[in-house]
């Protein structure tokens, strides 16, 4: 059976035929499968993105950066005592927030973590120093603890991608979703955009029946969330603000109650949590103004010259690092979806694994392809008011990115440990050198809990894990 007349003609119409080069040999099973991909594909959207290769994303990042000054809705870490009164103030607007149920959580756990060499979802990277708990373990009982803290439950929408929604779903199962409710959690897909040829714009193939497809960026947050129905059911739960966060990240505080309180005192849209860089060269993204409108400029857009770009004090002038931790108003982003308003698309340079036109498979070594992506930050420029708060880098941003070296699993367990063993001295507790303790949320979300609660052994002098397992 020849490839269906009315997909020819649309292939046919973005130049893109050669996808059904293999059709006639293809088994039906496959050719439907095919054909599902291709009726999938905006086919105009991808040449549009190809054709503004010339003009895009790199120049139109470059001229941005020439326009950048450091935020101005800042709040930086507390240091006087008004400060601190400001900050107290806050946590107690974020608990009334939590207690009235008005607090959801989304995590973005589509990437594939190519960088770390992990084989599966990168939540179930086993990050506990003592306990082997994994990313996803550690979010859960930070929400669980939380919620029973606020007395109520916090919902948690958790964004996957085809590479990594049926193995994350599958664990969360077996893990009985590490004691949260099954009505509590929301995984949702995102969606997928192909890669092209940089040569000619063609959209490669992966085998013969598929087309080398991959997740649209975390930015696909929006069409996934709006394909879901899951603002609508985050209204119906009386949920107005969503705490965004990455899986790379153990030690984010999931829902800070002072985070919440300083965005709703701030009356913002959507505000972000930065940490100071380490390095010009570190490779995050910075909150910027431009114009007047707080935006984030991604490390791969910042020429290199103004990221070195110093204040009289010798500071760097463009020191706030992105977290990628927000709290954004589901009013706000609901809002954008009912405009139909869409994020513009970043272009990378990949090698893409393809198969050639004569069915050999080719494992490029130089950068063959474009891959298309959204980033949520974009939606940032859009608010009316964005506030921009200061974390305290050692407690709060110790990713898991790499395999060995600067935020690697090593960087990210030290931290871990290191955060533990003051929070148990704090609270008077002997903890010998050599000994590792490692606390669970569940137990304790912070060190003032912990002094209250009083911890019962005077001395560790090995491996702990609190609560004991
Ligand atoms: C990201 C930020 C950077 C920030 C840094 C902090 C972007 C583009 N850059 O960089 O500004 O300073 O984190 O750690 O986000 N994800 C999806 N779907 C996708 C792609 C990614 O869900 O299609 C998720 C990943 O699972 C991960 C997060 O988004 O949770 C970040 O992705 P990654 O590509 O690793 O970002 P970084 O380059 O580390």
């Amino acid at each position: 059976m020849p490839a269906p007349l009315e997909l020819t003609k649309r292939l046919a119409f973005t130049r893109q035929e050669h996808l059904v080069r293999w059709w006639d040999i293809l088994s039906p099973t496959q050719q439907s499968q095919l054909q599902h991909q291709l009726e999938s594909i905006d086919f105009p959207l991808i040449q549009r993105l190809y054709q503004a290769r010339e003009t895009d994303a790199g120049e139109a990042g470059a001229d941005r950066a020439s326009r950048a000054t450091p935020p101005s809705q800042l709040v930086r870490q507390p240091v006087t005592p008004a400060d601190r009164e400001l900050w107290k103030r806050a946590t107690t607007w974020g608990e009334q927030a939590l207690a009235a149920g008005q607090v959801g959580a989304i995590l973005v756990a589509g990437g594939q973590g190519t960088r770390l060499g992990f084989d599966h979802p990168k939540g179930m990277f086993p990050i506990g120093p003592v306990s082997n708990r994994t990313l996803f373990q550690i979010f859960c009982e930070q929400l669980l603890a939380r919620g029973q803290r606020a007395g109520r439950t916090i919902p948690y929408l958790i964004m996957t991608s085809d590479a990594t929604h049926a193995e994350t779903v599958a664990f969360f199962e077996e893990q009985q979703f590490f004691g949260m409710d099954r009505g509590d959690v929301y995984f949702f897909r995102q969606g997928k955009l192909p890669a092209v040829d940089i040569r000619d714009g063609g959209i490669l193939m992966e085998s013969q029946d598929s087309v080398a497809l991959s997740p649209d960026g975390h930015g696909g947050l929006l069409n996934a969330l709006r394909n879901e129905g899951l603002l609508a059911e985050m209204q119906r739960r009386g949920v107005e603000y969503l705490y965004y966060h990455q899986v790379d990240n153990p030690t984010a505080i999931v829902c800070d109650p002072a985070f919440l309180g300083l965005h709703l005192l701030h009356n913002s849209e959507m505000s972000s949590k930065v940490v100071a860089k380490v390095s010009a060269e570190e490779k995050m993204g910075v909150l910027v103004s431009i114009d007047g409108q707080t935006q984030i400029i991604e490390y791969s857009d910042m020429p290199v010259e103004r990221t070195r770009e110093t204040e009289a004090d010798g500071q760097l002038r463009f020191w706030a690092g992105n977290t990628a931790i927000h709290v954004i108003n589901r009013s706000f982003l609901q809002g954008m979806i009912d405009r139909g308003q869409e994020l513009p698309y970043h272009r990378a340079n990949k090698p893409v694994p393809y198969l050639d036109s004569a069915g050999e498979s080719i494992t490029p070594t130089d950068k063959n392809a474009f891959k298309f992506e959204q980033f949520i930050f974009d939606v940032l420029p859009l608010a009316t008011t964005a506030l921009v708060v200061e974390a305290d880098r050692t407690i709060e941003f110790n990713p898991v990115k790499n395999r060995s070296g600067a935020d690697s699993p090593e960087t990210s367990r030290a931290a871990l440990l290191q955060a533990a063993r003051q929070m148990a001295i704090d609270a008077g507790v002997r903890v010998a050198a050599t000994a590792r303790l490692e606390i669970s949320p569940l137990f304790v979300l912070d060190a003032e809990e912990l002094q209250r609660k009083r911890p019962t052994s005077p001395e560790i002098s090995g491996d702990a894990v609190w609560p004991a397992p």
